[in-house]
């Protein structure tokens, strides 16, 4: 059995990029797998938060990983910050990276650019990531392809130490889909779907109404064009579209082309928009049923202690590793 390890930010609008990209994955592995599936709240303070309302979005996000298919029995769910190992493996790690590797990610650049000044957590937080990922001796994390640097400098962390102090980390591999690792936004297909944007007609969030669900397709930017084609250079609004569909329901691209062939936009979004309800129709319903029940309070207190359990003993030999302590 493999161990894998994925996290979510627990700061609102959970998007079907979020969905089609990672926590599809996190269902389709859980089986054949011992997973850990984390709700990140120490990378969510990385920005300031409300505490009210990220208090509210943990529990958000864990009520969704459920609804989603995520069995807590099976697979450990818990929130970061109740395993403290989290904390200490990252202040570890961020002594391991250097200055150079950190700013060169572009997550980092794309949001301190143009602000005069950001919180120390947004450059070293890769280096929490990477002792998310660590702690947990991982083989595998499922991941949107935004995440790629992230877990290339998680392997190089990983090396580091491994060639410094002794085998300490297992080296992990990231798990991209081919189709759903990059959602675009619906209204400027150039720039990802994001939970910050601005305008909620460029998501999809799994909690969305149907009515929300048809304004933001029947809206979604386009080509004047007009065929149902797979072009990301020319024609981004309508490629972004058909990844949507055909990871919605599983039918390939090409055989998405052969179908709509001489079928207009039109025709095209108002069968997505089906698809996409359908999808998410049942996620929304359970998600009600359990997002303020006790069994889900219950299920993180459980996954934490499990987590918890795993990653004392990798601090252990860390410590031990680098000298630490007595
Ligand atoms: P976060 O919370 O931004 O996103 C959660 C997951 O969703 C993926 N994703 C997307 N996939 C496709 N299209 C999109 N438009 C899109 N937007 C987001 C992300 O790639 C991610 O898999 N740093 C991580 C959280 C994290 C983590 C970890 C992940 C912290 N520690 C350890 C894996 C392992 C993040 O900010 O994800």
């Amino acid at each position: 059995m493999k161990r894998v390890f994925s996290g979510v930010q627990p700061t609102g609008n959970i998007h079907i990029g979020n969905y089609l990209g990672a926590l599809k994955q996190f269902v389709e592995l859980q089986d054949d797998n011992e997973c850990f599936y984390c709700i990140v709240d120490e990378h969510a303070i990385t920005v300031p938060q409300d505490p009210k309302e990220l208090k509210k979005h943990i529990l958000d996000v864990a009520a969704l990983y459920i609804a989603i298919g995520i069995d807590p029995k099976k697979s450990v769910v818990f929130v970061q910050s109740q395993v403290p190992a989290h904390a200490e493996l990252g202040w570890i790690l961020t002594c391991v990276s250097n200055t150079g590797e950190l700013f060169r990610m572009t997550q980092f650049k794309a949001k301190s650019h143009g602000q005069e000044s950001v919180g120390t957590g947004l450059l070293t937080y890769p280096a929490l990531m990477a002792a998310d990922i660590l702690l947990y001796d991982t083989d595998i994390v499922p991941v949107g392809n935004d995440q790629k640097q992230h877990i290339e400098l998680t392997r190089d962390l990983a090396i580091r130490v491994n060639n410094r102090y002794g085998k300490t980390f297992v080296v992990p591999d990231g798990r991209f889909l081919k189709t759903g690792a990059r959602i675009m936004a619906l209204d400027d297909p150039t720039a990802k779907m994001s939970k910050s944007a601005v305008n909620e007609m460029s998501r999809i969030s799994l909690l969305d109404e149907p009515s929300k669900i048809k304004k933001a397709i029947m809206r979604a930017t386009t080509d004047s064009e007009g065929s149902v084609r797979f072009d990301i250079e020319n024609k981004p609004g309508i490629s972004n579209l058909l990844s949507i569909y055909s990871a919605f329901s599983g039918t390939p691209i090409e055989e998405l082309e052969r179908q709509y062939e001489g079928h207009g936009y039109g025709d095209f979004k108002k069968d997505l928009v089906e698809i996409t309800v359908n999808a998410l129709n049942p996620i929304r319903e359970r998600f009600q049923e359990i997002r303020y029940s006790q069994e889900l309070v219950d299920s993180l207190r459980d996954g934490a202690e499990r987590a918890d359990a795993i990653a004392v003993k990798t601090m252990e030999r860390v410590r031990d590793r680098l000298g630490m302590g007595i």
